[in-house]
C-alpha cells in the first residue's frame, strides 16, 4: 500500500527500530530519541513534516477509573455489545481531559460535587478552567462520587484519544527506511498525585521493540527548505524538541549539496545533560553544512540564557542575513518561547535596520507575508 494511503483511520503499523536518550540521568527532564522502522509502508515524507502517533492510555489509571465507577473492564462498552469497556478506555477515548458531556453528567448527578455548583454556567468560564487545570476523568470522578454510569453511557461522555503528532527529525536522503523523533517525556505531579502525558510515557514505559505503534504522516505546509533556490540562507530556531525538524534539514541539505548559508540556534537546560545530537550539528559545522552554531543553556549559570538571548547578540548578523534574504525557522514552544524569539526579531531589526518599533513590527510581518518567517510551534 502506498504511504499516502496510512491515514488516523487507516495508520501504518510500524516498530521502533532503535532508541536512546538524548539526555543524562542528570538532566532536569528526559527527552529520548526514537527511530520508528518504516520498511515496508511505502511512507514517504518532506524535511518539515510530522509524524502522527495513536497511542493507547495507561493501563493503571483505565484500573482506577473502573474501580471508582464500580465497572468490569469485560462489560461491554457499546452498543453492539462488541468492544470490552477496559479496552475501550485502554486505546479508544480520553481518560486524560475531561470533556463537556461527562461535566454535565456529573453535575447532574451529584449535586454536592463542584460541577454543580454553578461552574458549567454561561460567563464561568474561567472558573471552570481554573478548576480543571492539572484535573482529569479519575479527579472528577471522586470529586462527583454519587455519578453512577453503564458502560455505553460512561464511554459516551468522554472524547476520542486523539493522535499526537511529532517533527520528523530526519531526512529520508540520510535514513531511507525510518523517521527519526526526539520525544521530552511528559511528567508532573498536580493535586497529589503523579501524572503523565498520554503518549510520552505510553512510549517511555509501555512500548517495545515488538509493540505495533499506528502512525502516519501529516504535512508540515509551509515549513519547508527554500524553494527553488536552495542558496537562499536560514535561520534556523529550535530550543528543546524544537531542533527535530532542523535535524531533518541539515541532513537533506547535506545529502542535496545545497549551497545556502545556514545558521543554527539550540537552546536546552545543561550543555552537560541536555545538548542533543551535538556531534552530529559540531560535525556539520566542520563541514560546512552549517555555517553557525549558537547555543544557549539557561540553567549553566544564575540567570536564564535563552535562544532569544543569542539572537540579540549577534543582532548585528542576524540582520545582515534578514537583508539578504534569509528565512526564519522557529520551532517548539509557542506559548513563551516563539513570543519572545518574535519580540528579539523585532528588536533587532529595529536597533540595527535603524528602524522605529512600528517599523520593525512591519518588518517583521512583511517577513511572514513573504513566508521568509516560517513557525511550527506547539
Ligand atoms: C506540529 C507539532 C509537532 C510537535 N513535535 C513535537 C516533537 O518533535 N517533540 C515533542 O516532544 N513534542 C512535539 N509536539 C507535542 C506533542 O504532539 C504532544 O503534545 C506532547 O508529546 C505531549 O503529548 P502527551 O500525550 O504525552 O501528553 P498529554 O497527555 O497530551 O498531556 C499534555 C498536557 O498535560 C498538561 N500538563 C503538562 N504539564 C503540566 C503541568 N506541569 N501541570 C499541569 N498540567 C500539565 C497540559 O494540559 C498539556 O497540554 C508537537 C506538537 C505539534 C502540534
Ligand atoms: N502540549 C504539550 O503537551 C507539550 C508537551 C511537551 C512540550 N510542549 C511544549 O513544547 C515545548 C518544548 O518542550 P521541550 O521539552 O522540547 O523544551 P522546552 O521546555 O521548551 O525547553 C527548552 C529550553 O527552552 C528554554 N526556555 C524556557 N522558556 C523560554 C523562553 N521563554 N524562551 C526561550 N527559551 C525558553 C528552557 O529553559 P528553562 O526550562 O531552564 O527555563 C530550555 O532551556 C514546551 O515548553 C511545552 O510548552 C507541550
Amino acid at each position: 500500500m502506498p504511504g499516502k494511503a496510512y491515514t488516523k483511520k487507516n495508520p501504518f503499523l510500524a516498530r521502533i527500530a532503535r532508541q536512546y536518550d538524548l539526555t543524562s540521568p542528570q538532566a532536569p527532564k528526559r527527552t529520548v530519541h526514537y527511530e520508528i522502522d518504516l520498511r515496508g509502508s511505502g511512507i514517504e515524507f518532506t524535511p518539515g513534516d510530522s509524524l502522527a502517533l495513536q497511542p493507547q492510555n495507561d493501563p493503571a489509571l483505565v484500573g482506577a477509573v473502573l474501580e471508582q465507577l464500580g465497572l468490569r473492564p469485560e462489560t461491554p462498552a457499546g452498543e453492539n455489545g462488541l468492544k470490552p469497556l477496559g479496552e475501550a478506555l485502554l486505546s479508544e477515548v480520553s481518560i486524560t481531559v475531561p470533556g463537556r458531556r461527562l461535566m454535565e453528567a456529573l453535575a447532574q448527578q451529584d449535586p454536592r460535587g463542584p460541577l454543580a455548583n454553578g461552574l458549567l454556567a454561561e460567563g464561568k468560564n474561567q472558573d471552570l478552567q481554573q478548576y480543571l487545570w492539572g484535573r482529569d476523568v479519575l479527579d472528577l470522578l471522586r470529586e462527583h462520587p454519587a455519578a453512577r454510569f453503564d458502560a455505553p453511557t460512561f464511554v459516551a461522555t468522554l472524547g476520542k484519544l486523539n493522535p499526537r503528532l511529532y517533527s520528523i527529525a530526519s531526512s529520508l536522503a540520510a535514513y531511507p527506511d525510518s523517521s527519526h523523533l526526539a520525544i521530552a517525556i511528559v511528567r508532573y505531579t498536580s493535586h497529589g498525585r503523579a501524572r503523565g502525558g498520554v503518549a510520552t510515557t505510553w512510549l517511555a514505559e509501555r512500548v517495545n521493540s515488538a509493540t505495533p505503534i499506528p502512525c502516519f504522516i501529516t504535512a508540515g505546509k509551509s515549513f519547508r527548505l527554500p524553494e527553488p533556490s536552495d542558496a537562499t540562507p536560514i535561520l534556523m530556531i529550535g530550543p528543546g524538541t524544537g531542533i527535530a525538524p532542523f535535524r531533518a534539514f541539515l541532513q537533506e541539505r547535506k545529502a542535496t549539496g545545497a549551497k545556502g548559508d545556514a545558521w543554527l540556534f539550540f537552546g536546552e537546560t545543561n550543555r552537560a545533560h541536555a545538548y542533543f545530537y551535538r556531534e552530529e550539528f559540531e560535525g556539520y559545522l566542520q563541514s560546512g553544512v552549517l555555517q553557525r552554531l549558537d547555543t544557549a543553556f539557561s540553567r549553566d549559570q544564575e540567570q536564564k540564557i535563552y535562544v532569544q538571548h543569542r539572537l540579540l547578540e549577534h543582532g548585528a548578523e542576524v540582520w545582515r542575513w534578514l537583508e539578504r534574504g534569509a528565512i526564519v525557522y522557529v520551532c517548539g514552544d509557542a506559548q513563551r518561547m516563539a513570543v519572545d524569539v518574535d519580540n528579539a526579531l523585532r528588536t533587532i531589526v529595529a536597533q540595527h535596520g535603524g528602524r522605529s518599533a512600528e517599523e520593525a513590527a512591519a518588518y517583521v510581518q512583511a517577513l511572514d507575508d513573504a513566508k521568509r518567517y516560517r513557525k511550527d510551534v506547539y
